[in-house]
């Protein structure tokens, strides 16, 4: 019985590795997904006192309101671009999101462009998502979500963010020329 177990616990995790073997949530990916927060907090874009832009209606899978933030920044010597979008959660308008931000934030979710070479085919960005007070969030198959997460035709991150317009990978805007 322990062997029939064991086997079936070798196939699960095969049948799942080779998919993201070492592209993303990695204890270096985590370390940097940490350092980035830390960061973020400091420049009072995430935690408490973090100021908030104009909540906008989004969609269940980022969340219900969203808000989004961006601009040059600069971690552990990297410069690049960040973009910071907070996701609300419940059947929530707007308003309501704007009048307690704190109450209704689900999950910050970022998108950090990496120097050129890092991911190259995928637009050099390092994708996190983050628990309300900064916690690395894991997939279902519990790999962090931090880094090059996701893969076209597989899902995640960069499996939706590929098909936004403009083929820069970020949906919003097509501000960011390819570096
Ligand atoms: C199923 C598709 C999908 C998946 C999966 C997805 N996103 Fe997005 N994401 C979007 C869409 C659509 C927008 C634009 C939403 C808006 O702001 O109106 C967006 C916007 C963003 C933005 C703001 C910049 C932009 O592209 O407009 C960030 C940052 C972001 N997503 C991070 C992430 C991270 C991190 C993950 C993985 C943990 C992720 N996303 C997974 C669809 C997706």
């Amino acid at each position: 019985m322990l062997k029939k177990l064991f086997t079936l616990g070798t196939v699960v995790v095969l049948g799942s590795f080779p998919l993201y073997a070492g592209k993303f949530g990695n204890p270096d990916d985590v370390e940097f997904a940490r350092t980035v927060w830390q960061a973020m907090t400091k420049a009072s874009l995430v935690g408490e006192g973090a100021f908030v832009s104009q909540p906008y209606k989004g969609f269940p899978l980022h969340g219900i309101v969203l808000d989004t933030v961006e601009g040059e920044f600069s971690v552990a010597n990297q410069e690049g671009i960040l973009i910071i979008k907070r996701n609300y959660g419940g059947e929530k308008e707007t308003k309501q999101v704007m009048e307690n931000p704190a109450k209704y934030l689900k999950a910050v979710t970022i998108m950090f462009r990496k120097q050129p070479g890092y991911d190259p085919g995928n637009g050099d960005w390092f994708y996190v998502k983050y628990s309300p007070h900064g916690k690395v969030l894991k997939n279902p198959k519990g790999v962090s979500l931090a880094g090059r997460a996701g893969a076209p035709g597989v899902g995640g991150c960069i499996g939706c963010h590929i098909g936004a317009p403009g083929k820069g990978f970020v949906f919003r805007h097509d501000r960011y020329p390819k570096q």
